[in-house]
């Protein structure tokens, strides 16, 4: 048997199911975002390469983030770097209501939503060597081993994250899961277009002043979990 590295299975990127998708309730104000909003700030899934500066209006760096959640941190990040466009992607509906809603309160022009599965996203619609950078915080931590295969930082998807950044662009992952985090390092360590950014370059990076705390990271601190950063950089 291959000695693959931790997380590094063989699968192809189509077979990761990193979610379940929940009902969920809607609140009214995100039902009527997702009818209002989602026209205007939404992008439809579609199984072609997206243009990005049209999608945006303007061509400028385009950070991707897998999995806003409700998207408090898309909107604090947006309205902090207004020269950078954000494309967020969420499958659960609350979450991109509750996003849109955010988008229309504060006038975030540099915002735009794709609610479709990540995976497939950054396979059909995002260019190679288009991305200035990808954010996923806080990943489904799917903590039972039989589980880790649904887990979105794995090696084929890895692969084809950083073939999708520019030269120089980054990958930041967050996780308040120890295991998670040993593999989303020693995943992005094995794959040869990246690099650790961190000091020493084999271990974890201290949390990025642009990245708020999230509500995910705030409930597993208060369950007592650690936080780790892991921010690699596509190679020139
Ligand atoms: C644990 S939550 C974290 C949310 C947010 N990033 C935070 O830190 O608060 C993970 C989110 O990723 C979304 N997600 C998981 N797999 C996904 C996929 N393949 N495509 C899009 N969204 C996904 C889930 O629906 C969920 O909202």
């Amino acid at each position: 048997m291959e000695n693959l590295p931790h997380g590094a299975a063989r699968l192809t990127t189509q077979s990761i199911r990193s979610f379940v998708l929940r009902q969920g309730r809607m609140s009214p104000a995100q039902t009527q975002a997702l009818a209002t909003l989602l026209p205007v700030y939404g992008i439809p899934y579609q199984a072609a390469p997206l243009d990005l500066a049209a999608a945006f209006g303007r061509a400028a760096p385009t950070i991707l983030e897998i999995g806003c959640g409700m998207g408090e941190t898309t909107a604090r990040i947006a309205a902090a770097l207004p020269e950078q466009n954000f494309l967020g992607i969420e499958v659960h509906a609350p979450g991109v209501g509750a996003l849109l809603k955010l988008i229309a309160e504060q006038h975030l022009a540099n915002v735009r939503v794709i609610q479709h599965d990540a995976v497939e996203v950054v396979q059909n619609m995002i260019p190679p060597g288009s991305l200035a950078g990808v954010h996923i915080f806080f990943p489904d931590p799917w903590p039972k081993a039989r589980h880790h295969k649904r887990r979105l930082i794995q090696g084929g998807f890895a692969a084809l994250l950083a073939s999708r950044l520019q030269p120089g662009g980054y990958l930041h992952c967050a996780t308040d899961w120890e295991h998670y985090a040993q593999q989303m390092l020693e995943v992005l360590s094995a794959e040869p277009q990246l690099q650790n950014s961190a000091h020493p370059a084999d271990g974890y990076a201290p949390r990025p002043a642009y990245r708020p705390v999230t509500k995910f990271e705030n409930r597993g601190l208060k369950l007592g979990h650690g936080v780790w950063d892991v921010v690699f950089v596509r190679k020139p």
